[in-house]
Formats: structure tokens, C-alpha cells, sequence
């Protein structure tokens, strides 16, 4: 039995409003599909990047005393929240908000203030403080910090609507503009925008002051502090279209011909009355996100527009040989939406989508483009490790193109709305995204997190990452939430039934679950207010729960959370999940995991006994920053990663690797072969008599994607070993050290397959160095990611070498962060110098903005013979 979701959902959309909207069908042939949307006019909506040249400070005004807590500022910024509510709009108080606030004043002298640019974490610059919880990762995230900017808007701006988009602040942002208080929007995850309009002083200087209050003990993981996303200015004129306000969807879909659905709504803030023409035109979009060939377009002429009211109008479009979006072809359109009046254009709106059909089903898991599709997907933070929370567009593409190379295809955004970006680049490359909203309801989990808003925003808060997201193709389900507190507490049902029921208002294509720790939340009447339930590290319950619950789609939400750094194996090696700990590090035999989770073959069985899962999230696909179970006391970041917090790749990696790319030949050996202190000993007793103590044994694993393997210690072969039913990872536990070379050779079906081969090394001789991409942008923001190994002298990595190395740029660039993956390190990220872990460690170089050149990192350690690498920014 094949079902899409449970509630049948055909509720109108939002823009309900009490006229009908005009509705047109155009009907065209690729052939006949060139229609022209704009005329002469400059198009007239601009977007400004409004990141550059701000005055930071990381303390609060001296007045603001009490008078700035949520509890007083609350009345203020609701009203921010009203399109976003069905609920009567708030109401504005009185009067000014701050007026005796120093910092909000145009006239506040900021000279003295910090400059720089957003994205800015301030949290990630540290120092680490070991007093500091783990949990949080020992980072001074919270605190108030304001932000000040000078705004120059011109006189001919005089008519327009000017808003300031924020994309995300960490958190309880408020906004004043000229001493005028704006608006504001508490929850750190949020996008959100405020109207600058009437406190503009257009033709002359404007100040616009933030501030941020990110309260003590509310989060579980590391969130950043501070603006960590990207600002926009964006002007239209009074009649334009809504803000998200263009929404698109594909009610038919098959291999010849697609029905594209436009909802767009117009605002009128004019005090007049108009009417105006709606242009819809269909374009494809290139890979790198320039316009291909027009498909197809229509118009509807005569749409009138009270003042101060919106008027949606639908239209819908079809044409023939659409090209689906799917994981390997990746191809999208773009609707560019244009508002006419009298002939010209006052305003246009572009909308990438893709075409696809999405579906849960109870038999057969996932099916994209009626084909299924197991979800081998991650649960990820959205923090970018050694550059924090401040979002960068190609350090987010990297994490992405790292998943992709060990076969993920899918990403959770756990536990919150992500950065509008990470969207962006799921939808161009080919990944699958859960969207998920909160981590607690009104129950929350730390004394200052989302419960303490829920009552007040989560409408607001789910209906604008709704109608953000709702046009990204990656996306493929709504998630109302992680492990909440009211999963087994039936007079809280109301609340899953009420977070569906918006969603299915906003967006009723796709389908809404939740993450549920809980094994009841699958029989105690829960999983009903949810389309497709999730479940957290239960793989021995799926059977169960499809017995109990013959309609329900089942997948997943979060499996495994094995713990293991990058490099490390203790012994013996235990098949104890609580063991593999020692000096604060994970051993990386991949068999541990905290009470509640379980290695990975664990949940790999689980699916394949229980085909009908859709697929798993595994927690995580990088480590992150903060929660470092089982060393949440002693450590700063996590050791839940399938790479680790620089993406260098952990064994696990592999394994993952081997299970969801089975078509892709590879096999991978563990441990490292250095271990001088297992090689056979001759030991001089305290009597003086003399043992000859024989190597050690010490396990050998192979991850493949083979069926079968042989290993060789030396040119002798160990063995050769088959994966029997629900095994993943072959083993000899029984290899004796010694040092010199173990080679593997894999098979597929009785071929050849895949070798690997891991050798002793010599000791640390000289450092290399390798760039991600040796070509940026000089944009100011561009990135490359720089390798550094510690090798021998025939460039082979040194595993357990943890050297100081000592780094120096020449050339238009900036070292932006350096770290080396280990959880317990508290060196800066941001000094120019850092240990090695393991062999490894990592710099990240930027691009000074409009300074094209060469760009040299030089890297050096005593005793080691250094190196350096070129990087051209053009
Ligand atoms: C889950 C939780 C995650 C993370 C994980 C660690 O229960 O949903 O946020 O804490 O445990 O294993």
C-alpha cells in the first residue's frame, strides 16, 4: 500500500484571502515558449548585501539595566511576527523602546568599537574556557553584543520600501533605526525581516543599531553568538510582491510533460488602489545558477489591489519533456515572477525550484521520481567547526561535498531552520534535506532554550521557515521537532497535531514527522499527528511499530551516534559499546556508542531486516562544537562525526562509504601499523634474566565494499574472510604485530575488486601541504581548505604524530582558522599556529576582497622540513 501522507491535506494556502484569485493555464510547447518578460526597466527590486562595515561591541549599554530583557521588549517585537500568524496581530505599544539607551542613538559615538564584517560568530574567537560547559563547547557564546552600521540612503529612494533581511542572529535580536526602535526576533535560528521604511531619513545619514542578547544555558550544542548570517537591504516599490511571498509547485509530474502551479501574492502599501499585470516566466537554470533557455510564460492583466491589502492570484503553467531533479541530475528552473503597472515593470522576483515527485510510502520506504531512493542520509549542526557558526557559502558546500563522496544523500538539519544557503546547495548538488524547526516544545531541555518561547512564536517561527523553504526541491520533509518532552504526554498532543496542520496550510506537497527517543511515542497516540514517523536509535522496534501501525511511513530520524577520534585505537579492542575510551579520546574500532545508541552495523541490520524503513540519519556526519559525549566535563566538541570537525574522513567514513556506495570498489584498513610497543620485545627483567615477550595482538579490520577480502601481513596472507548475512565490516582479531606492510585484496562476486595497504612509517620528516582548491574568488569570502600532514621522508602521514606547526601568509590572502580535529584540544582556532593530530591538521585561507593575486601559506615545525602551497585569487 502506497500513501503520500496521512491527512489528505487540500487546505488553502495562507494567502487566503476573501477574493478569489484569477487563475490562468498556459499551456506550451518548448517551441512556441519565448515570451519576453521585461521590457527597458532596470528590474526594481534591489537586494544589497548589507555585510560589510559594522561597529561590534561584546557588551551592553550602561542604561539598558533590566529595561532590554525579553519580558520588556517582548510587546515590542511581536508585531514583527504578524504576517506570520493567524492569531490577531499584535499591536505596537506606545511610544519609543530605548530611548534612553545609549548604543541605540544615531549619535552614539561607535568609533572606539570593533570593525568588521558578517557573518561574525563571536563565540568562536574564544579563548576556550575550561570552567565552561563541554555540552556548549567551553566557547563565551552568550552574552549581550550590539552591532552598529551608517546606512547612506539616497533622496530618490523616497517612495520605496526598505526592509532589512536578516538571515539569522543568535539571539533575541532587536533593531532601532535612528534612535527609533524597529522590530526584532528572538529565536537565533529564524530569518526574519523588519520594515526600516517610516524611521528613514532618506537623502541623509541613518544608523541602524542591533542587539543581541544570547542567554546562559539555552542550547545543548555549541550555537555561536552574535550575527552569524548573512544581512540584506532590500528595496521595492509600495506595490510589490510579498515577502516569500511566490510559491511554486509541480501537482503534475511525469517523464513527458510537468504542471508548474505559481501562487504569488502582491502587496499593496500604497495608499491608493492598483491594478497591475502578473508576468510568470519559466526558465532552466544552469548548474552554476545562470538562466538557460525560457520554457514557457504567462500573464494575467487586471489584478487590482486595495490599499494596504494583498491579492494572491494563481497560475499555472505546463509544459512538455520537463527535466526532473534527482540526486545525480540535479537540474532546476526558475520562475521569474515580474509586477507591471502602466506598462512597466515595479518589481521582480526570481524562484529557483526543481521539478520532482516525492513519496513516503509504508512498503517501500522512500520513492524521488517514483523510484525509491534508501535515505543515507546525516543528522548535522549547522556550525562549520574552526570558523564556528558564522556561515560561509563554500565551507557549507564543502561539508556537502564530503558527504556526498561517502555516498550520503541526505541532510538533517538537526535541530533547527538552516542557513538559507545550505538550501541552495542541497537543491544544486544533488542532496535531500529533513527541515526540522525545534528542539523542544513547551518542555525544554535547558533552563533558557525554545520553551521559553514557544507559546508566543512557534506559529511565527514555523510559518516563515515554511514559506522560506517550501520552494527547494531538496527539501522532503517537515520535521516538527527532536526528542520533545511531550512525547508521552497525551494533553500535549495538540501541539503535533497543531505544528502539522500549519504545515500542511503552508506547504501540503510534503509530508511532517518528528525525531522521537521515545519508544511509546510509535503506540501512545503520538505518531498519529504526524505524516511519517521517525524514530531515534531504535532499529529493534521497526517490526514493531509497523505492526502497530499498518499506515505509517517509518524511517529513521537519528541512528547510531558512534563515538570515535580521528586516529585513535585502544587495546585490547572490546566488543563492550561503553568501552574503546582512554585519555579522553574515542577509540576508533568503531564499536562504541553512549547507552541509548549503537555502533553502525547495528542500525545497518536493522534497515535490512525491515526493508520497509525508508532509510536512516545517522548522528552525525560531522563532528561539531560542543556535546563531546562521553568527555562532556573535559573535552569542547563531539566525537558523534563520520569525519571530524576539519572533514577529515574517520575510518567510519569508510564503512559508511562501502555500505551506501556498494558500486564504488573500495576497501580501507584499521588500525594505523605503528606500534612499536606491540612489536615482539626482548625485556630485561629486574633480576636481569630476559624475556622475549612476543608481539602483540592487535585487530585488523577492513571496511569494503566487496563481499570478501583477503589480508597480508608482510606478503603472508591472514586469511581470507566473507561477510556473512547482516555483516558490514570484516575482521581478523587474532593479528600479531609486527611492524612492515599489511596489504588487503577484496573481492566482488569472486573478482577482484579493491586493495588497500597501510604501512610503517619512518619517523616525521617534513610537512606537505594540500589545498581543496588552489583557484578562489577574491570576493572577501571565498575559501581554501588546506591540508597539512606530518609525513616521513617518502611522504607517507605519521599517524601518531601531534607536531606544533607554525603557519605564515604571503599575498592577498587571510588565515581565517586552523584547528586539527581533536576534541580536546583548546588552542585557538584563530592563532596562525596549531598542533598536528594524528598527522593532520588544517588551515583555512580567504580571499581578500578585489585583490587578485597570489596567495602563498607557508608551514614550518622544528625539525621538520617545511613547505608551502600557492593559491591564485582572481
Ligand atoms: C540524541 C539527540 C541529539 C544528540 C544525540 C547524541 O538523543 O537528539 O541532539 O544529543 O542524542 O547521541
Amino acid at each position: 500500500m502506497t500513501k503520500l501522507f496521512r491527512n489528505s491535506p487540500f487546505f488553502s494556502s495562507r494567502f487566503s484571502q476573501p477574493v478569489r484569485p484569477p487563475v490562468q493555464i498556459a499551456i506550451a510547447l518548448l517551441f512556441l515558449a519565448r515570451v519576453p518578460v521585461f521590457s527597458a526597466d532596470v528590474a526594481p527590486r534591489e537586494r544589497l548585501s548589507l555585510d560589510a562595515g559594522w561597529r561590534f561591541l561584546k557588551a551592553d549599554a550602561p542604561e539598558a539595566g533590566t529595561n532590554l530583557n525579553y519580558s520588556a521588549i517582548k510587546a515590542w517585537i511581536l508585531p514583527t511576527g504578524n504576517p506570520f500568524t493567524t492569531n490577531a496581530p499584535a499591536v505596537r505599544p506606545e511610544g519609543n523602546l530605548g530611548d534612553g539607551v545609549s548604543f541605540a542613538q544615531p549619535g552614539f559615538d561607535d568609533s572606539q568599537w570593533r570593525l568588521l564584517n558578517l557573518p561574525h560568530d563571536f563565540g568562536i574567537e574564544g579563548p576556550f574556557d575550561p570552567a565552561l560547559p563541554g555540552g556548549t563547547g567551553k566557547l563565551p557564546w552568550s552574552g549581550v553584543a550590539w552591532y552598529r552600521k551608517h546606512l547612506d540612503i539616497p533622496a530618490s529612494d523616497a517612495g520605496r520600501k526598505i526592509y532589512l533581511d536578516v538571515d539569522g542572529a543568535m539571539s533575541y535580536a532587536t533593531v532601532w533605526l535612528n534612535g527609533k526602535f524597529v522590530g526584532g526576533w528572538p529565536y537565533g535560528y529564524a530569518s526574519w525581516r523588519v520594515n526600516l521604511t517610516p524611521y528613514l531619513n532618506f537623502g541623509g545619514d541613518n544608523v541602524v543599531a542591533i542587539r543581541l542578547d544570547n542567554p546562559p544555558n539555552s542550547s545543548r550544542w555549541y550555537p555561536g553568538g552574535g550575527i552569524y548570517r548573512n544581512v540584506w537591504l532590500e528595496k521595492t516599490a509600495p506595490v510589490h510582491l510579498t515577502h516569500w511571498g511566490v510559491y511554486v509547485t509541480t501537482p503534475q509530474v511525469s517523464a513527458d510533460a510537468a504542471t508548474v502551479k505559481i501562487q504569488a501574492s502582491v502587496d499593496n502599501d500604497a495608499d491608493a488602489d492598483a491594478t497591475v499585470t502578473l508576468k510568470k516566466e519559466i526558465f532552466e537554470l544552469n548548474a552554476d545558477g545562470s538562466k538557460g533557455k525560457s520554457i514557457a510564460a504567462l500573464s494575467v492583466d487586471g489584478i487590482k489591489i486595495a490599499a494596504h491589502q494583498s491579492q494572491p492570484s494563481d497560475g499555472r503553467i505546463k509544459f512538455s519533456n520537463p527535466k526532473l531533479w534527482s540526486l545525480e541530475k540535479p537540474q532546476r528552473y526558475v520562475v521569474v515572477t515580474s509586477v507591471l503597472q502602466d506598462g512597466k515593470t515595479i518589481d521582480s522576483l526570481e524562484t529557483p525550484f526543481g521539478i520532482r515527485t516525492i513519496e513516503f510510502t509504508v512498503d517501500n520506504g522512500f520513492l524521488l521520481n517514483g523510484k525509491r531512493v534508501p535515505i543515507n542520509g546525516v543528522c548535522d549542526h549547522s556550525d562549520l567547526g574552526a570558523l564556528g557558526s558564522a556561515i560561509n557559502t563554500r565551507g557549507l558546500e564543502r561539508q556537502v561535498e564530503i558527504l556526498k563522496e561517502f555516498g550520503c544523500n541526505a541532510i538533517r538539519t538537526s535541530h533547527n531552520p538552516p542557513s538559507p544557503e545550505l538550501l541552495d546547495i542541497c537543491d544544486r548538488l544533488g542532496m535531500l534535506v529533513m527541515d526540522e524547526s525545534f528542539d523542544c516544545w513547551q518542555r525544554g531541555k535547558t533552563r533558557n532554550d525554545y520553551q521559553l518561547l514557544f507559546n508566543d512564536w512557534h506559529e511565527k517561527d514555523w510559518r516563515a521557515e515554511l514559506r522560506r523553504d517550501r520552494n527547494h526541491p531538496s527539501i522532503i520533509l517537515w520535521s516538527i521537532g527532536n526528542e520533545v518532552n511531550e512525547q508521552g504526554v497525551k494533553s500535549k498532543f495538540w501541539i503535533p497535531a497543531e505544528l502539522t496542520r500549519i504545515a500542511h496550510e503552508e506547504d501540503p506537497t510534503r509530508p511532517t514527522t518528528s525525531a522521537n527517543s521515545d519508544v511509546n511515542a510509535g503506540f501512545n497516540g503520538f505518531a498519529a499527528n504526524e505524516d511519517v514517523f521517525g524514530y531515534n536509535y531504535k532499529p529493534g522496534d521497526y517490526g514493531r511499530f509497523r505492526t502497530a501501525n499498518p499506515n505509517q511511513p517509518l524511517f529513521g530520524s537519528e541512528t547510531a551516534s558512534c563515538v570515535s577520534s580521528r586516529g585513535e585505537y585502544f587495546f585490547p579492542v572490546t566488543n563492550n559499546k561503553n568501552g574503546g575510551r582512554s585519555n579522553n579520546q574515542m577509540s576508533s574500532y568503531d564499536l562504541y556508542a553512549p547507552p541509548w545508541a549503537t555502533p553502525p552495523d547495528t542500525e545497518f541490520a536493522g534497515q535490512e531486516k525491515n526493508p520497509f524503513v525508508a532509510g536512516e540519519f545517522v548522528w552525525t556526519g560531522f563532528d561539531y562544537l560542543g556535546e563531546p559525549t562521553p568527555y562532556d566535563r573535559t573535552s569542547r566538541s563531539s566525537y558523534f562525526g563520520i569525519v571530524d570537525l576539519d572533514g577529515f574522513p574517520k575510518d567510519r567514513f569508510y564503512l559508511y562509504q562501502a555500505h551506501w556506495r556498494p558500486d564504488f570498489p573500495m576497501a580501507h584498513i584499521l588500525p594505523h601499523w605503528n606500534w612499536p610497543e606491540r612489536a615482539a620485545q626482548t625485556i630485561t627483567n629486574a633480576d636481569g634474566s630476559v624475556t622475549n615477550r612476543p608481539g602483540l595482538v592487535t585487530p585488523v579490520m577492513v571496511y569494503t565494499s566487496g563481499d570478501s577480502a583477503e589480508l597480508f601481513l608482510n606478503g603472508k596472507s591472514l586469511g581470507l574472510k566473507k561477510k556473512g548475512q547482516f555483516e558490514y565490516r570484516l575482521r581478523w582479531n587474532d593479528v600479531v604485530y609486527q611492524p612492515g606492510t599489511l596489504k588487503v585484496v577484496a573481492y566482488k562476486n569472486g573478482k577482484k575488486w579493491a586493495t588497500d595497504e597501510v604501512k610503517t612509517t619512518g619517523p616525521a620528516a617534513e610537512l606537505t601541504l594540500q589545498a581543496d582548491r588552489n583557484k578562489i574568488t577574491a570576493d572577501g569570502q571565498d575559501l581554501s581548505f588546506i591540508t597539512v600532514t606530518v609525513a616521513d621522508k617518502s611522504g607517507l602521514l605519521v599517524p601518531r604524530s601531534n607536531n606544533h606547526i607554525i603557519f605564515s601568509i604571503t599575498g592577498p590572502g587571510e588565515i581565517v582558522a586552523t584547528d586539527d580535529g581533536d576534541p580536546t584540544s583548546f588552542e585557538s582556532f584563530q592563532a596562525p599556529e596549531h598542533n598536528a593530530f594524528n598527522g593532520l591538521a588544517l588551515v583555512i585561507v580567504r580571499a581578500k576582497a578585489g585583490q587578485p593575486g597570489t596567495i602563498t601559506l607557508k608551514a614550518e615545525s622544528g625539525g621538520l622540513k617545511g613547505s608551502s602551497v600557492q593559491i591564485k585569487s582572481h
